[in-house]
């Protein structure tokens, strides 16, 4: 177990980015509560996430996370959760046909709730309240009692949560994951366009392909990854009340692991090597990604993986680079080789989103698909020059047909982000534009490769 660690010894750190209860007494009953529900997840489906994390740290297959900014309680119903599930598997089956690479699922759903924020103030004619800090905290609404920091919203947000993932877990594995299914992924909005007929050819060849396997007596009886698919969960451990109270200790190995999601990241925000949110993470034993920006220094962060991965457990750490376009060379290069330099096991992701943000001329938060597009292939040209594996991409997206990131190849423009934009934080990419960005990477992944390793190369030629 970590040196002196307990569940709540993040208390005693300083803390960015948390609400203000201000009544003790109602924090602690929630805390209460939740502290009684059952975990969401097990310990050993966060270890089966970390091994297979540790293969994609070797280069042996390749990280899709993805999902929400912010999941909210007005959007919550089983539309929502199924068409952002389907979006990634299509995406999935993308990579893993296209670039014969096998694919890590991991969604930013079931717990994503939490925002960190640039002012702990909004002022909008002349009255001044709390910022809109994510459903599990306050009310998205502009008045005094939407925005008082509820404590109970843990407890509707863990609810939220468990119901997110039943259904998930029932997709997963009763039946619509079934690769059989693949043409039924296609999202009605996405039918006609290019990606869409792209995407049913692809469909083809792996009914083809079924085909052929069944003849060969390998159906999906013999072989349940063809029925049924591992999908796991994810959230920025952020709201550390409530992620304490998930915490359990394992009964199987005396670790603890925080049960609220498989895997837990530290946003650029909150990763300072003495605060709370580093404190908290060090001593659960589950999967942690960092975020990286260009506020990253080498050394700060070869002393997190310290804190973080003493042991240099593969899989452990995750390393998520949001650089922005046109800065990924300026940062990325130092941060890899003194990681590598050193050693250390970890996958290296791309979040092409939190650096791309800007206020269009119409005065919506957005981001350009052409930005995101050329990080993640500035990303990967980085990768190549330095000699290691891109290993993964992180994005904001959504099943549904929102307009909320211009360009892509539906073309939206600043005029139609206000026709279908409904997200409660950052923009996020639409069916379409998630698709559109599966075929890219999957080129990138497949001429990709990285020199060290003649496996992978071989793979795919
Ligand atoms: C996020 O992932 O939603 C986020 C806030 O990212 P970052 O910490 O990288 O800004
Ligand atoms: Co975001």
């Amino acid at each position: 177990m970590a040196a002196n660690w307990t569940k709540d010894s993040w208390r005693g750190k300083p803390i960015l980015q948390v609400p203000d209860y201000t009544d003790q007494a109602k924090l602690e009953a929630a805390e209460a509560e939740l502290r009684n529900y059952p975990p969401l997840v097990f310990a050993g489906e966060a270890r089966n996430l970390k091994a297979q994390l540790a293969k994609v740290a070797a280069g042996e297959a390749f990280l899709l996370q993805g999902g929400d900014c912010a999941e909210s309680f007005a959007e919550f119903n089983a539309n929502n959760i199924r068409d952002t599930f389907k979006v990634m598997l299509q995406m999935a089956v993308v990579l893993t046909f296209a670039a014969a690479c096998p694919v890590v699922k991991v969604g930013r759903m079931a717990g994503q709730f939490a925002k960190p924020r640039s002012a702990p103030m909004e002022t909008i004619d002349g009255v001044e309240l709390p910022i809109y800090r994510g459903d599990i905290i306050n009310g998205i609404g502009f008045s005094e009692a939407a925005r008082t920091p509820d404590p109970n919203r843990m407890v509707r947000a863990y609810n939220q949560a468990s119901s997110t993932l039943n259904l998930l877990r029932a997709f997963a594995q009763g039946g619509f994951a079934d690769l059989h299914q693949v043409h039924q992924w296609n999202s009605d909005f996405v039918a006609g366009s290019a990606q869409s007929a792209q995407y049913e050819e692809l469909s083809n060849r792996i009914g083809e392909t079924l085909g052929f396997m069944e003849a060969c007596g390998l159906t999906g009886d013999v072989v349940p990854q063809l029925r049924e698919t591992d999908f796991y969960t994810s959230h920025e451990s952020l709201l550390l009340w409530y992620e304490e109270a998930m915490t359990r200790e394992d009964s199987l190995t005396g670790d603890w692991y925080d049960c609220s999601a498989h895997m837990l990241w530290i946003g650029d925000r909150t990763r300072q090597l003495d605060g709370a949110h580093v404190e908290f993470l060090r001593g659960v034993h589950n999967p942690i990604g960092v975020k990286c920006g260009p506020t990253s220094d080498p050394d700060e962060l070869l002393q997190l993986i310290d804190i973080l991965n003493p042991t240099n457990e593969p899989g452990r750490m995750t390393l998520i680079a949001r650089m922005g376009v046109g800065n990924v060379e300026t940062y990325l290069p130092k941060l890899i080789r003194a990681v590598e330099g050193e050693g250390k096991k970890v996958v290296w992701s791309c979040d092409p989103m939190h650096g791309n943000t800007i206020k269009s001329d119409s005065g919506y938060k957005t981001r350009p698909f052409d930005s995101i597009l050329r990080e993640v292939q500035e990303f990967f040209d980085v990768h190549r020059a330095e000699g290691t594996y891109a290993g993964g991409v992180h994005f904001e997206m959504t099943g549904q047909d929102v307009t909320e990131c211009l360009g892509g190849a539906q073309a939206i423009s600043d005029e139609s982000l206000s026709e279908r934009y409904h997200t409660v934080c950052d923009p996020r990419l639409n069916a379409s534009q998630a698709l559109e960005l599966a075929y890219l990477v999957a080129e990138s992944v497949k001429s990709g490769r990285w020199p060290q390793s003649g496996k992978r190369i071989a793979a795919v030629e």
